[in-house]
């Protein structure tokens, strides 16, 4: 059922749109009527280079449970999934998870379908979602919306995520000391090379690449 989603957008205050069209669910800014249609089949070329990602280098076992907090246009989730682990996608931005959900029932590329076969979808926020489950994770990965622009060209993709998401570092950070505090697995937290909102946690290692960095962190609670 994508179409649950559907009563949660309001089209009528934002000037991105969700618009349902043959092709798919699209979104369309109607400043510039630009459009976007995200095509999962197109992250092929991306987990092709899996092995030689910088997340194989910070998840070093397969067979592992992982949560993906920020779900996004799930990209990151792809890669860990193709890595050889189970995830579990958290999303709380209707309009995105609308237009993640009819992407994903659009996949042509078989191996893609593999993929996505195990990842598993969940609407809400990702503090709720820890405070209820009695899942136990491996890793819990967390990739908030940068305050940095990440490039001077953003893609389609990038362009449209800025405008639909808003970001706030207070709460990402309180989520953050929630989570280190409710756990006791491994947390990845994603972020900007050049920014350092993280520097005063507990950081066991950072795997740096040219634009962005990932900090491998432990959950504090003993008994989870
Ligand atoms: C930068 S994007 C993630 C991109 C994703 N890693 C990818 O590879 O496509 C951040 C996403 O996290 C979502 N998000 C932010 N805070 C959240 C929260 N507290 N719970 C669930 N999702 C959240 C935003 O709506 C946004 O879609």
């Amino acid at each position: 059922m994508i179409e649950e989603f559907d009563n949660l957008i309001d089209n009528s205050s934002d000037c991105i749109i969700v618009e349902l069209s043959k092709r798919g669910c699209v979104l369309k800014d109607q400043k510039t009527l630009m459009t976007y249609l995200l095509n999962l089949d197109e992250y092929e070329k991306i987990v092709e280079q899996r092995n030689n990602h910088i997340l194989k280098k910070v998840i070093k076992n397969k067979g592992l449970n992982i949560l993906d907090c920020t779900g996004g246009f799930a990209r990151d989730s792809a890669i860990i999934s193709s890595l050889g682990n189970t995830v579990t996608l958290i999303e709380n931005n209707p309009v995105i998870m609308r237009v993640l959900k009819d992407a994903i029932s659009r996949i042509n590329s078989t191996a893609m379908k593999n993929i996505f076969n195990n990842i598993t979808t969940k609407f809400g926020d990702c503090i709720d979602f820890i405070r209820t489950t009695n899942r136990k994770y491996d890793y819990i990965y967390f990739d908030f919306m940068f305050n940095i622009n990440k490039s001077a060209l953003p893609s389609k993709k990038e362009q449209f995520l800025r405008k639909i998401v808003h970001n706030n570092i207070n709460r990402n950070q309180n989520i953050i000391n929630e989570v280190l505090r409710r756990v006791g697995c491994k947390v990845i937290i994603k972020e900007h090379a050049k920014s350092n909102d993280y520097k005063h946690l507990d950081i066991i290692n950072t795997y740096k690449e040219k634009i962005v960095k990932y900090h491998l962190l432990e959950g504090k609670n003993e008994n989870y």
